[in-house]
């Protein structure tokens, strides 16, 4: 899997109708969430993805039964441990949703530190503010966390800075606190309000004003079925798919409403997208106008879509801009686009994109999960043959992907390098 690659020859229009998957960062907190309680909970829609697996096997490893039936999880997280596997748990940074349920099932967590990643240090200095004033005794030892919880407290805090996973996380600890949590400045994304759902599922009161939101939790938290939302990011990356080669793609199983700055951009990037009978239409159309973008927090162009939207403003009519807002160093793309003829700048967070004529099919490498993917849509459009290296990064965010492109049309092939 470590040597998998992408071949794909350009140059082809999709068309057709394709199934988005699961959401991968939605599943990831609803696994985690599934420990607050000790009955078994049901998770439906989950998608086949690497960090899927991983949590899985996290959950297995501190004692929790998982059966896996297609793509439904039933959960029975009776007896577990309060300690989670280093080797697993640095692998996925999402690990850190792992505090709260042993926090509330074991009075305490040991979880190694998540390091940085290619697209930044990625601190969680908030989720440990935030744990803190909950009355959580936090230590750092040789890489590891040492959390202690005897005596969590309701209170009000303020996110210095909004963030996903550390917004769900104080939405998961302050839902096991039986009395009042007032939290500010959260994190709004659809996979946030898919697990305030659940949370509310297993007892807790959660009521949201704004980026202001009131919790009132329960002790014992009651086990959920839920299905999860369906994947936004890989929406937007075949909504992309379909522009950038000019296509016709129909996306069935998507939310609109989660794609809002996504068919935005779209539209004034000249493209046709229609929403009817609850799908969601592209077509692909010349030429491609240039935009100027900024990733920014839900309800906001996401940076998730920032490799995959640079991908299309290669071939663009005229200069296009994006700043990446959220993560300090996610232009790692751009090595990697230039080498098919693209002409994009960067200084500090702004990248400036000259739209050329034509991209040219290269050996071109991975960095992180969506850069992989911007990667292929470059691929689908170059003249020639693109191969796209280390994609066990792709594999930790897309349900395969290559299959999904090839049933639109597209020549991609995937290859184990010996
Ligand atoms: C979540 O990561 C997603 N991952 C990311 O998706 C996504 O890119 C990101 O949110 C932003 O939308 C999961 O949900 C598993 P943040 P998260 O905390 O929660 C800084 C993908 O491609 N920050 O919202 O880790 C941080 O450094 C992945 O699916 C602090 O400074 O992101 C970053 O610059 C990639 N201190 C910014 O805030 C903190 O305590 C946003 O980070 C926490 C974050």
């Amino acid at each position: 899997m470590h040597r998998d690659y992408l071949i794909i020859e350009g140059g082809r229009s999709l068309k057709g109708e394709v199934l988005v998957s699961g959401s991968k960062n939605s599943s990831l907190a609803l696994i985690f969430a599934s420990l607050l309680s000790e009955g078994e909970s049901l998770l439906e829609g989950v998608p086949e993805l690497l960090d899927v697996r991983n949590a899985i096997e996290i959950l297995k490893f501190l004692g929790a039964k998982v059966k896996k039936v297609g793509n439904s999880l039933k959960i029975l997280p009776k007896e577990i441990g309060c300690m989670a596997p280093d080797c697993l748990v640095r692998k996925m940074r999402a690990s850190v949703m792992l505090i709260p349920p042993l926090l509330k099932r074991k009075g305490r967590a040991v979880v190694s530190m998540p390091g940085g990643c290619a697209i930044g240090v990625r601190p969680i200095d908030q989720h440990l503010k935030y744990f803190k004033r909950a009355g959580v005794e936090v230590e750092m030892e040789g890489g590891y966390l040492l959390l202690r919880g005897k005596k969590l407290r309701g209170c009000e805090f303020t996110f210095d800075r909004i963030t996903v996973t550390g917004t769900m996380n104080a939405l998961m600890l302050s839902s096991c606190i039986e009395e009042e949590t007032y939290l500010h400045n959260v994190a709004l994304e659809p996979e946030v309000l898919d697990l305030v759902e659940v949370l509310k599922k297993m007892g807790a009161r959660i009521s949201l004003k704004g980026r202001s939101a009131l919790v009132i939790g329960k002790r014992d938290l009651k086990p959920f079925k839920h299905r999860v939302i369906p994947d936004r990011i890989e929406a937007g990356t075949l909504l992309v798919a379909g522009a950038i080669t000019k296509g016709e793609v129909v996306l069935r199983g998507a939310i609109p409403e989660h794609l809002k700055s996504v068919i935005e951009a779209l539209r004034r990037a000249n493209q046709e997208v229609l929403l009817e009978d609850g799908k969601i239409y592209i077509r692909g159309k010349s030429p491609i106008k240039p935009l100027s973008l900024e990733t920014r927090e839900f309800p906001g162009f996401p940076t998730d879509m920032q490799a995959q939207f640079m991908a299309l403003l290669c071939v663009a009519e005229g200069r296009s801009l994006i700043r990446e807002r959220i993560f300090e160093n996610r232009f790692k793309h751009v090595g990697e686009l230039l080498r098919m003829g693209a002409r994009i700048y960067v200084k500090g967070d702004l990248a400036q994109i000259e739209g050329v004529k034509k991209l040219y099919g290269a050996e071109v490498f991975s960095t992180d999960l969506r850069a992989s993917a911007g990667l292929v849509l470059a691929g689908l459009r170059a003249e020639g043959i693109t191969l796209v290296k280390d994609i066990y990064h792709l594999d930790r965010g897309y349900e395969r992907l290559e299959e999904k492109l090839k049933k639109l049309g597209a020549k991609i092939e995937r290859e184990t390098q010996v």
